[in-house]
């Protein structure tokens, strides 16, 4: 009995028959061998045949293989220096599964609308492939550096009764009798979580009914949310470059070929390490008028604003101190100019936007209270939230990292709905 293995692990077979549950990617022919390029999830490799060795069955079975056929596959694993893996697979016998009949993804180009109505199939191409195991590196590395630097994993709830980052995005649900909302951002909750266990992060969905059919706009994504007791907003710049600078290097170490499967340049992501530039709001605003955009002071920036900004450097920019108006209820003011607040976006370089959002938080009552009535929040809804300023209330720092615009940034793709396994993007519930 062959011994059952998966291509991942044929360096250890070398020499030994083995047998591999796989999918033909692809296959060619030149009458006397036929070559199956195989793929089982865990990599690929090259199954030769040669008509002179195998029984005419085997032969035959091998023909009537078709792209994506399912198979158990066995023969002898020999290093092949000429292959992209090393190894390639002498084919002894085979096992067919299934045969597929006009499997729809072929080697041709096919649209985008084609492709997202078949993302569970899409899913299986090596590009695809790549981008899901650097999205799970992404994860690994988010997870070491908050597990490792004295972080506890917190999870805020799902359904909500009330709004984190404003009314108008909100998806609502009825909870029973009462109203709920699916939620935006688990940051208030973790506010109350860092008050009890000091430095926490989660890690989760969220959700924005935001009607942005743009490149960087997922209705449900992945948001990453530390909070930090007894840290201001300088404390909390240095945490994020260092926490990005670290995702961004695990992945280089350990996706090497994803990242070429990808075709991204790795020279400009070996460059990303600590410390980042900052610029603040108001120096961003003088150098768009030297570039003739003709923003007003108090507008928030959009993606061409920000594109052009993130060109000067070769890092993540901190673009800091935004205007009051602009930004969420809990940010802290600047006690030198209370007309801004104490925040940072962190804009991604090569034009993938705001990775980070995070800001100091309110920490005296009062100015919350006053807050909640000019942004016209009820203090009912919010009076937890309130409490926590009440009873021991310290400076407190937190940021979110929205995870499908990081995997985008990293694998160098062009949207990101090929960041995440199945897409939720303005009007695409299917598949
Ligand atoms: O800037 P945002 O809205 O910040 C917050 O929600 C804060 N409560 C976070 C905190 O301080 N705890 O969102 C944070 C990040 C953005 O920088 C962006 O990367 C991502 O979440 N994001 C989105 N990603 C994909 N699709 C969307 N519709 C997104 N909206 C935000
Ligand atoms: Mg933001």
């Amino acid at each position: 009995m062959a011994t059952k293995t998966v291509i991942r692990q044929v360096s250890e077979h070398v020499g030994e028959t083995v047998s591999i549950g796989s999918w033909v990617n692809n296959k060619r022919s030149s009458g006397k061998i036929q070559f199956l390029q195989l793929r089982d999830g865990t990599g690929y490799i090259q199954g030769v045949i040669v008509k002179s060795e195998v029984s005419e069955e085997v032969w035959d079975k091998a023909k009537s293989l078709t792209q994506e056929s399912s198979l158990y596959v066995q023969g002898i694993i020999r290093e092949e220096p000429r292959s992209a893996s090393g190894y390639e697979m002498t084919v002894t016998d085979l096992d067919i599964i299934h045969i597929t009949e006009n499997y729809p993804i072929t080697p041709k180009e096919h649209g985008v609308d084609f492709l997202m109505d078949h993302r569970h199939l899409w899913l299986r191409s090596s590009k695809q492939r790549a981008v899901m195991v650097i999205r799970a590196q992404i994860i690994r590395a988010i997870q070491e550096y908050f597990d490792t630097n004295g972080f506890t994993l917190v999870d805020p709830p799902i359904l909500t009764p009330t709004s984190a980052e404003g009314t108008t995005n909100l998806f609502h649900t009825k909870y029973f009798e009462e109203d709920a909302y699916l939620t935006q951002s688990g940051q208030l909750y973790m506010e109350a979580a860092a008050m009890a266990l000091g430095k926490v992060y989660s890690f989760g969905p969220t959700f924005r009914a935001e009607k942005s059919k743009t490149r960087r706009h997922l209705i449900e994504f992945w948001m990453i949310e530390p909070e930090m007791a007894f840290t201001d907003h300088e404390e909390s710049l240095k945490v994020q470059e260092q926490f990005i600078a670290h995702v961004v290097q695990s992945v280089v170490k350990n996706c090497r070929m994803e990242l070429e499967a990808v075709g991204r340049d790795i020279t400009k992501l070996e460059n990303i390490t600590a410390p980042f530039p900052r610029i603040t709001y108001d120096e961003a605003i003088e150098y768009l008028h030297t570039q003739e955009f003709d923003i007003p002071w108090g507008e928030d920036f959009g993606a061409p604003h920000e594109t052009a900004i993130a060109e000067r450097y070769d890092k993540p920019v901190f673009i800091t101190h935004y205007p009051a108006g602009i930004k969420a209820f809990y940010m802290k003011p600047d006690p030198n100019n209370a007309d801004v607040v104490l925040c940072a976006d962190m804009i991604a370089p090569e034009g993938y936007g705001e990775i980070i959002g995070g800001s100091q938080r309110i920490d005296d009552p009062e100015l919350m209270e006053q807050r909640f009535k000019e942004h016209d929040l009820s203090t009912d809804a919010y009076q937890w939230y309130l409490d926590l300023r009440k009873y021991g209330t310290v400076p407190h720092s937190g940021f979110g990292l929205g995870l499908e615009r990081t995997v985008a940034w990293i694998c160098g793709l062009d949207h990101v709905r090929e960041t995440i396994p199945f897409p939720r993007t303005l009007y695409r519930l299917y598949p």
